[in-house]
């Protein structure tokens, strides 16, 4: 009985996890605007301090980890989110500024990011 709902909770989860990978159905206005804030130097330069693999994100920093694999790393956007609006929650000491909650981004910027992180 209880491995039964254990196996069905973790059934749930798996398709909660399917779904937000599915539903992220980004459009290209979005991920083109979310790719000219990853380069932009006076908005989101996420370039300054992560690599990403996209020919036209050149001479990136690497005080940042780089952004690989984003929609296998996290299937769940609301955490991608978290990380990019307040990057201090997970790592008080970061260096990487709190996007949203300092108000650099706003929230249509950042779902504009994400959109780019997940399809670039
Ligand atoms: C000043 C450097 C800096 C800038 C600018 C910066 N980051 Fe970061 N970022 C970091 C560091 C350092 C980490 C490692 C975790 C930490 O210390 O918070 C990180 C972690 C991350 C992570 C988690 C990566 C992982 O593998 O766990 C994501 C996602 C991310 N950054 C996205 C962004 C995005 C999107 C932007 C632009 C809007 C950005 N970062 C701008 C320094 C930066």
């Amino acid at each position: 009985m209880r491995k039964n709902i254990i196996k069905h909770a973790l059934l749930g989860l798996a398709l909660i996890g399917a779904s937000s990978v599915t539903l992220a159905d980004y459009s290209a206005d979005d991920i083109a605007k979310g790719k000219a804030l990853y380069l932009n130097k006076k908005k989101g330069n996420c370039i300054a301090c992560h690599m990403i693999p996209d020919a036209d994100a050149k001479l990136p920093g690497n005080q940042g980890p780089p952004l690989l694999a984003m929609k296998a790393r996290f299937p769940d956007s609301t955490k991608l989110r978290a990380q990019i609006w307040d990057a201090t929650v997970r790592n008080p000491l970061s260096i990487m500024p709190p996007f949203g909650r300092h108000w650099i981004l706003s929230e249509a910027e950042i779902d504009a990011l994400i959109a780019y992180l997940y399809e670039y």
